[in-house]
C-alpha cells in the first residue's frame, strides 16, 4: 500500500512517524490538524494498540478530534487535560528560525492556544515547506464575522504601511458561503507575498477591532521533523540547536495503511 502513496505523503507519513516515536508513556499531547497531523494520529494509535502506551491527547479541531477517537485514543478538552507535554502539529511554511504559517486548514486558533499551553512545539512537515522568507503561503487571519468587511478593509490599509509585498486580504469560501471556522468565525487569507518582519506584523494585525489571531506562529516551535519520500527524516531542534538524521522503514508500518 505504502508504494502507491504520492510522494508528498510518503514525506508527511515519515516525519509524523519519527515523531510518533518520540512520544512517551503517559504523556500530555497536543494533536494538530491536516494531512500530516493526520498520520500522526495513526502512527499514535498504533503503537497506543501495540505497547499499550497511554497518552491524553488534546485536538485542535473537530476533525482532528474525530479522527482521534475514531483510531481509539483518549480525548480530552484543554481545560481538563491542563498543561500539555507536548503538541504536535504540521504547518504551511517554516523559515530558519522556526517562525510557522499556519492555519491553511482553518484551525490556526486551537493550534496556537494547544500549542502555547505545552511545554513543546515540533512541526510535522515535508521539504517543500521550508522558505527563506515567509510569505508565499497566504496569511490566514481569523475574523469574527460581525463587520469583517470593516475588519478587512482595516487589514489591507495597514498592510500598505507594513514590510510585505502585497495587501489582498481575500474572503475564505467553502462553495459558494464562507468558510466557518470551529470557533464560527471567517477565515481572511492575506497575499503578502514576502513578510520582512513577521513580528511586527503579527502584533499590528491582532491589534485590529475583529481580528480573533493570526496565522504566524512566533518564538512557539521548538523542533522541526521534516519528511522525505525516501524515508529520510531531518530532525531540527533549535532548543538544542541540533540537526539529526534518520530514517523511516516504510515497510514495518504496513498496518497504518491497511485501511487506507
Ligand atoms: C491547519 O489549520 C494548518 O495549520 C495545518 O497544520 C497546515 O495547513 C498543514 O497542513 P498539511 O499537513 O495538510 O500540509
Amino acid at each position: 500500500m505504502v508504494q502507491t502513496l504520492a510522494p508528498i505523503d510518503r514525506a508527511k507519513f515519515a516525519a509524523a512517524r519519527r515523531a510518533a516515536d518520540m512520544v512517551e508513556d503517559g504523556m500530555k499531547l497536543g494533536l494538530g490538524t491536516g494531512s500530516t497531523a493526520a498520520w500522526l494520529v495513526r502512527c499514535l494509535a498504533e503503537r497506543v494498540r501495540q505497547e499499550g502506551l497511554r497518552l491524553t491527547c488534546v485536538p485542535t479541531s473537530a476533525r482532528t478530534a474525530a479522527l482521534a477517537r475514531e483510531e481509539g485514543l483518549k480525548v480530552v478538552a484543554l481545560d481538563d487535560a491542563g498543561w500539555l507535554d507536548l503538541t504536535i502539529d504540521g504547518a504551511d511554511e517554516f523559515d530558519a528560525d522556526l517562525v510557522l504559517i499556519k492555519g491553511g486548514g482553518g484551525a490556526l486558533l486551537q493550534e496556537k492556544i494547544v500549542a502555547t499551553a505545552s511545554d513543546r512545539m515540533m512541526v510535522i512537515t515535508d521539504a517543500t515547506k521550508e522558505v527563506k522568507a515567509l510569505g508565499a503561503f497566504p496569511l490566514p487571519v481569523e475574523v469574527i464575522p460581525f463587520g469583517w468587511q470593516a475588519s478587512r478593509m482595516l487589514i489591507e490599509e495597514l498592510l500598505g504601511s507594513l514590510d510585505v509585498m502585497g495587501t489582498k486580504a481575500s474572503l475564505r469560501m467553502n462553495g459558494t458561503r464562507p468558510f466557518m471556522t470551529d470557533e464560527g468565525n471567517h477565515i481572511l487569507d492575506l497575499a503578502l507575498g514576502r513578510i520582512g518582519n513577521p513580528r511586527q506584523l503579527s502584533l499590528a494585525l491582532n491589534q485590529v477591532p475583529g481580528v480573533v489571531e493570526n496565522g504566524l506562529f512566533i518564538d512557539i516551535c521548538d523542533a522541526v521533523i521534516i519528511g522525505h519520500a525516501d524515508g529520510r527524516v531531518i530532525l531540527r531542534d533549535a532548543i538544542a540547536g541540533t540537526e539529526q538524521e534518520d530514517r523511516i522503514h516504510f515497510e514495518e508500518t504496513d498496518n497504518i495503511f491497511r485501511e487506507l
